[in-house]
């Protein structure tokens, strides 16, 4: 799924999915080095990838499991963070959610400006009120069988 609100970027890469986060970083989310923590943006991750998770399986959603991450880059206050979701797979209760960090100088030109910080997979499990997996419904926004594979 490719967003078509962005233009091509580092290595020719452009951000992959539908953007789900875009915030300001601040002072108060930087680490002792005077970066963005890493936590902050971690965290911007999850709720991305957690409005992505409701969106699909109409539910209440946790996190089970986040795959291996590479930070790329560091990010800057001032910078603008933007998240990418796109929806890997379906199961029977989960969803695989791959996420893409991108930062964006907003004033830089809009080819410029735009870099890949971090990128990870994100597994969500759609749950009832009691807090236990339940099955994901058929949402024709989001065909398993398109995602099968
Ligand atoms: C997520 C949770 C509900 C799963 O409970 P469970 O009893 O293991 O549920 P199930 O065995 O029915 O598994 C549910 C799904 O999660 C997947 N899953 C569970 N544990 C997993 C793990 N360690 N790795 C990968 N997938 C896992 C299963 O494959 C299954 O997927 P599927 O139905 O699409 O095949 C439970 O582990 C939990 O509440 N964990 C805490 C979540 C949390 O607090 N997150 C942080 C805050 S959001």
């Amino acid at each position: 799924m490719q967003c078509d609100t962005t233009k091509a970027t580092d290595a020719g890469r452009q951000p992959d999915g539908l953007l789900v986060l875009r915030t300001l970083t601040m002072p108060k989310d930087c680490n002792p080095n005077g970066d963005i923590f890493g936590g902050w943006i971690l965290s911007q991750m999850d709720i991305g990838g957690g409005l992505m998770a409701k969106e699909v399986s109409y539910s209440r959603t946790v996190t089970v499991t986040i795959e291996k991450m590479t930070f790329v880059r560091p990010v800057h206050v001032g910078e603008t963070v933007c998240i990418y979701a796109n929806v890997l797979k379906i199961g029977n209760t989960s969803m695989d959610i791959k996420l893409e960090v991108w930062d964006k100088d907003l004033t830089e030109e809009f080819e410029e400006g735009r870099h890949l910080v971090t990128e990870g997979l994100f597994r969500y499990v759609a749950i009832d009120e009691e807090g236990r997996s339940k099955r994901i419904p058929d949402n024709p926004k989001f065909p398993r069988e398109a995602l099968a594979g």
